[in-house]
């Protein structure tokens, strides 16, 4: 593929970069640094053209939404944080995966109002109690959730789930299921206007990797 104007897409350090990875190269674009090695904030490509940003997951909306980025690939609880401003959402790379979930003591009390809710995921929280009628308070923080009910701030938590594992190292139990969550491929409207061929042609090889890849594991 060959691109004639500058694209930048923002990516996170970690499980989003490693398996963005393979997408990208499925589209003919290939990273000349890694990340867990180098310090570099911005990292070249096989293309002259083409860059990619390591910034926290939480700042790729951002980054994108303000044009800094052309591109990103965010996780859905990312996204639904920020509130998707300023963004297209054309594609679901199926990464990452892993369910947004209730999670509190075995047999704790879900019902009732006025629960203390410890989560990163305020808006997704609130927005999933009041789909139930349920009025709740939530406590914001930044990690560790699985820390809270232990320690009396709060009597459940919302948190990513994936293997369990952290649940259980805590004695704590998945006791709801919000949502299942993904990383996604987000483009600023203004990039997909004065971009479109190019956006769209990463587009195409982009949604065909992930077709191959959900194929092959058939
Ligand atoms: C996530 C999440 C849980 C853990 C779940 O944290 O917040 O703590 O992974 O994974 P598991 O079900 O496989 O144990 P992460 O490691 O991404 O760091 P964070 O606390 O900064 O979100």
């Amino acid at each position: 593929m060959n691109f004639d104007t500058p694209i930048t897409i923002a990516l996170s350090k970690g499980r989003i970069f490693e398996q963005t990875l393979p997408l990208l190269a499925h589209a003919g674009i290939v990273a000349v640094d890694d990340p867990e090695t180098s310090r570099k904030l911005i990292l070249e490509t096989n293309h002259p053209l083409v860059k990619l940003l390591i910034i926290r997951a939480t700042d790729v909306p951002t980054y994108v939404q303000w044009g800094a980025a052309d591109l990103g690939v965010a996780g859905k609880d990312v996204l639904m944080e920020h509130g998707g401003d300023g963004l297209y959402e054309p594609l679901d790379l199926q990464i990452a995966r892993c369910r947004l979930m209730v999670a509190g003591a075995k047999g704790a009390n879900l019902s009732g109002n006025q629960l203390r809710i410890a989560t990163k995921y305020v808006n997704a929280t609130r927005s999933y109690f009041a789909g139930k009628g349920q009025q709740v308070e939530v406590i914001k923080l930044y990690g560790s959730m699985e820390l809270a009910p232990l320690v009396g701030l709060s009597d459940l938590i919302v948190d990513l789930v994936e293997s369990g594992n952290t649940l259980k190292a805590n004695g704590l139990v998945p006791l709801e299921h919000i949502m299942d969550i993904s990383s996604r491929l987000v483009v600023n409207k203004a990039s997909w206007k004065m971009k479109h061929a190019a956006v769209v042609h990463l587009l195409g090889a982009l949604r065909e990797a992930v077709e191959r890849r959900e194929h092959s594991k058939d």
